[in-house]
Formats: structure tokens, sequence, C-alpha cells
């Protein structure tokens, strides 16, 4: 049997490691000089993702030794990735790359917990807008120290929706995100956004300033930890075809209680470029 984590403790570590690194992401932030190199030639990491996901696994193999780890950049370099029942350390260094290579100020450190492939625990780290967001499950969530709640929207009509393109450039992936918006579009959405962080756009829904967020394209370290903290806030975050969120399924609606059903029903769920 698991050992029993002690979730506030773990929390506390989360959020110290989270603003450790948020400094190490703020100094490179102000400074010119960092190496990019391209996974393709629009998915980037920098030097500053890599350094982080480090000293952020040191911290949590010193602490937990026990516990597995995914991180973005170890997984994307052996090319293949599980997340198993075991208690899981979910890491994405830096969520929104593109957003800190091009000095727009939305990037943030995401650090997620599971247990039973489960977010048990998450915190989200803006450093340059110096946001915190943080839950652990049943605590209820908080930016900033300050609790959170999801808006009360209902309807399509009265929604802000967000979305990200990811790096899908083929002509049946574009035509299906096309077609999503459209979708939205359609049903005169009140406005749309895409602001190139899954784990802050998550975070948005959680304290109401959008109504919900979808993408077809992501991974586990993206969302896990930003899935609690909606959670906690009284969002509900699932697959956008109505099933339980499988974090490995690469797909998530998030969303104020009342549109899941709207915007599920809107649009297309079976996007050409992931398996069915
Ligand atoms: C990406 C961002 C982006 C989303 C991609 C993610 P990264 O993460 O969250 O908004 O569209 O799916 O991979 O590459 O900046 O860590
Ligand atoms: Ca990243």
């Amino acid at each position: 049997m698991a050992t029993e984590v002690d979730l506030q403790a773990a929390l506390a570590h989360a959020i110290e490691w989270a603003q450790t690194a948020g400094t190490m992401i703020k100094q490179a932030w102000r400074s010119d000089g960092v190496t990019i190199e391209y996974k393709s030639s629009i998915d980037l990491v920098t030097e500053v993702d890599k350094a982080v996901e480090d000293y952020i696994m040191a911290q949590i193999k010193k602490t937990y030794p026990e516990h597995a780890v995914l991180g973005e950049e170890s997984a994307s370099a052996q090319g293949a990735y599980s997340l198993e029942a075991v208690p899981t350390w979910c890491v994405d260094p830096i969520d929104g790359t593109t957003n800190f290579v091009h000095h727009f100020p939305f990037s943030c450190v995401s650090i997620g917990f599971c247990i039973d492939r489960t977010p048990v625990l998450g915190v989200v780290f803006n450093p340059i807008l110096n946001e915190l967001f943080s839950a652990v499950r049943g605590g209820g969530a908080f930016l900033n120290g300050e609790p959170i709640h999801v808006s009360a929207a209902t309807s399509i009509d009265r929604s802000v929706i967000s979305t990200n393109v990811g790096f899908v450039r083929d002509a049946a992936g574009i035509e299906f995100i096309l077609e999503n918006m459209k979708a939205l579009l359609t049903h005169n959405v009140r406005s749309m956004r895409s602001l190139g962080s899954s784990a802050l756009e998550v975070c948005l829904v959680a304290c109401g300033r959008i109504d919900a967020f979808y993408e077809f394209g992501i991974h586990p370290w993206d969302i896990a930890a930003a899935v609690c903290i909606l959670r906690e806030a009284g969002g509900v975050a699932m697959d956008p075809d109505g099933r339980p969120l499988d974090l490995t399924r690469r797909r998530i609606l998030a969303a104020a209680p009342g549109l899941i059903e709207p915007i599920s029903q809107a649009l297309n769920t079976h996007p050409p470029f992931l398996p069915q």
C-alpha cells in the first residue's frame, strides 16, 4: 500500500520550489541572451526550461525519493512517457515557452502531484506578473493566498473561451482547429482568447477571468497542477467528448460547471492528429 502523503507539507515544498524556479525564470526574462533550441521549427525549448527542470527534479528526488517524476524536458528527451497510479510529480519548468522567448508576460512554472493518475496538488506560478495559484485536494484554491472561484457562466454567448493552436500545422489539423473556433463563433461566443500557456489558462478559468478553456494536443505536465486548482475552485475538467479526464489522452475541456455541456456539444471532439 502506498505511504500516506502529507499534502499540506508537499504543498509548502512545491511553493518553495516554484518560487525559486520563478526567480530563475524572471532573471532570464530580463536578459536577452537565452539560448534557444528547436524541438521543431515552432516548438521551442531554452536553457532556462532545462535548468529549472533540473532544479525541481533534484528537489523532488531529495525530498520524496520514493515518488515518480514526469517532467516535460526529460520526457521529451526520452521520446516516451507514462503516468502510473503511483504518487507522481508532473513538472512543466516553463509552460508558455514561446511567450517566454517573445517576452509576452504569460509564462509559468507548473508543479502538479498525482495519486492514482488524479491531480491532488497543484502550484502554478507566473513570476512576471507575480501570480501564484495553488491548491490541494479538499482544501480550496488560492491566488496569492486569496480564495478563488470559477464564474457562474451557463451560456456560450455570455462567455469568454480560450484555446491554443498547439504545434499541428498539417491541413487536416488546421481545419480541425478552425472548425472548432467557427463552431463557438457560430454560437455567438462573447469572445475568444489564445494565450499560449495551458496551465495559466486553466488557472484563469479557476479564478473566473475566463469561463472555459479547451485544447487538443496537451500533455500531463501542461495541465496536472492547474486541474487540481480548477477543481478546488469549483470548476470541471474533463475530456471534451464527455468522458472523465485522462491526463495522457492529450485533450481537455476546463470550464465553469454550467458551460461543460454546451461547449462539449458544440465542439468536434475527434482531432485527426490524435488517437481516438
Ligand atoms: C505549451 C503551451 C501551449 C499549448 C501547448 C503546450 P510549452 O507548453 O501550454 O499553450 O498550446 O500545447 O505544449 O511548450 O510552452 O511548455
Ligand atoms: Ca514547457
